[in-house]
This record gives C-alpha cells, structure tokens and sequence, in this order.
C-alpha cells in the first residue's frame, strides 16, 4: 500500500472494566476510503472515538500519516489533520448553520493539503440547501441537512483523514443517495476517508478495502471485489441485510 494515512496497530480499548477492542489492527491508504463494518456493537464508533482521541487506547498505537498520536487530545489528533463526523451527527443545535462552521473552521497544515482550503462558501458550494438555511437555527434543519452540517463542519477544520461514522443512519434513501454523492466526490478531492456503516451494500460501491469488525476483533481484511469473488459469508458477521 502507498502512504498509510490513519493506522491503528494491535489496540485495545476499555470503556472502565468493559473490554471493547482487541488487537484491532488496520490501515486506511492515503486518498482512499476504508469501509468500516460490523453489525450493532461490534466496536466501529469505538475505533473512531480512539482514532479521533476521545478514548485513548489502553495498549497499541494510533498513527496519522506516520506519526504516533495514540493518546494524544482530540484537538491535538485534530490538529495533525483528523476529523470526524460522529454518528448522530452532533451539532451545535442552538447555534445557526453559518455558526457551526465557523467555530469548527482550522487552517490547514502547511503543505498538507491536495485540496484547496474548506471555507463557509466552499461548503456552501457543496452543500447549496446550507447556504439558503445559512442563518437558520441548526434544530430547525431535517435530518438530511443536519448530516450535511455535519459533514460541513468536520470539513471547515481542513482534515487530511476524514472520519465519517454511519452517515447514512435515520436517512430516507434519496438523502443517503445524496450524501454518497458527495462522500464519492470527497474522495476524488484526495481525502484519505474512513466510512464506518452496518449496511455493507452502500459500502461495497464506494470503498476501496474493507474491513468488518465482530464483537470487538478484526474478523475481515479484503477488498470489495475479493469479498464478492470469494463468496465470504457476510451474514456471519453482519446479521441478516
Ligand atoms: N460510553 C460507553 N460506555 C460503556 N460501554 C460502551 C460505551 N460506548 C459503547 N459501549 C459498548 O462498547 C461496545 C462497542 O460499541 P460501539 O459504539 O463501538 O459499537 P458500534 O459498532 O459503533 O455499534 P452501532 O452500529 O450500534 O453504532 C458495545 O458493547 C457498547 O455497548
Ligand atoms: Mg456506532
């Protein structure tokens, strides 16, 4: 694989005694989009919550383009270019739509960009519905528009790896068709892109590896196309879809 972007190595991770990661190790490559599954509880917001900082690791390294920064803060994990879109989307819900870009925005790292710098006007370029809701409370937005703030805010703070946790999740499907659209086109722009879903068929278009996650363990490495050529039981892993 070329330049490795986010790698997590040999992790273990704790919620208090509750032992909820073990020995998960993998690696996204740099410009592309690892898609993370497992069904509910198998430990995919885990990874993202230790990858983006907000649960060090008990054992194990997290990695960003190289760099050990296993335990480290979340803004100090932000500022070496990581950004997550949590699942449940997490805005700032009494703050405006052009509010919730703002207090997120960060410049990027010298250099460290292939795309041009995210600012409120190029997610609007991207999101045009935010820019007509631009000084609406973000409460009043649907669904939909709450997800594409959330993905807008992550981009204001310029990330090189893009954490994106279930953005599919209580959308009807022509909104999920929609914000794939723009996952695809994110990817295209260069970002490194993890898209952690349960639903292996959104998945399977857009990612270039996959890896499935069972009760807190690795259970597969592969490729969309290796995993359709080989016939792997999904069902095993991933209940019925
Ligand atoms: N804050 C927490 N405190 C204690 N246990 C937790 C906490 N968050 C998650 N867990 C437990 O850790 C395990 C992994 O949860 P996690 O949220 O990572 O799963 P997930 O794969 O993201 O599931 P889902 O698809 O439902 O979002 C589950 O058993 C869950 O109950
Ligand atoms: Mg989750």
């Amino acid at each position: 694989m070329a330049t490795s972007a986010l790698s997590l190595e040999q992790v273990d991770a704790y919620y208090g005694d509750s032992h909820v990661l073990a020995d998960v190790s993998f690696e996204l490559g740099e410009a592309r989009m690892l898609g993370l599954l497992g069904r509910n509880g198998a430990g995919k917001s885990t990874c993202m919550n230790v990858a983006m900082g907000l649960l060090p690791p008990r054992r194990g390294q997290v990695r960003v383009f190289g760099k050990p920064v296993g335990g480290l803060s979340p803004e100090l994990i932000a500022a070496s270019g990581v950004a997550l879109v949590p699942q449940g989307r997490r805005i700032f819900k009494s703050l405006t739509v052009r509010e919730n870009l703002i207090v997120a925005a960060r410049k990027p790292e010298a250099g460290a960009s292939r795309h041009a710098p995210w600012t409120e006007e190029t997610v609007f370029g991207i999101f045009p519905r935010l820019k007509e809701r631009s000084s609406q409370i973000a409460a009043h937005l649907s669904g939909g528009e709450q997800q594409m703030l959330a993905i807008g805010r992550a981009l204001m703070g310029n990330p090189r790896v893009l954490l994106m946790d279930e953005p599919s999740e209580g959308l009807a499907p022509q909104i999920v068709a929609e914000v794939m659209t723009t996952i695809r086109k994110l990817k295209e722009s260069g970002l490194s892109i993890v898209l952690v879903e349960q639903n292996p068929k959104l998945v399977f278009d857009v990612a270039d590896d996959i890896v499935i996650l069972n009760t807190g363990r690795v259970a597969v490495v592969s490729t969309p196309a290796d995993l359709n050529k080989d016939g792997v039981d999904l069902r095993q892993h991933l209940g019925v879809f």
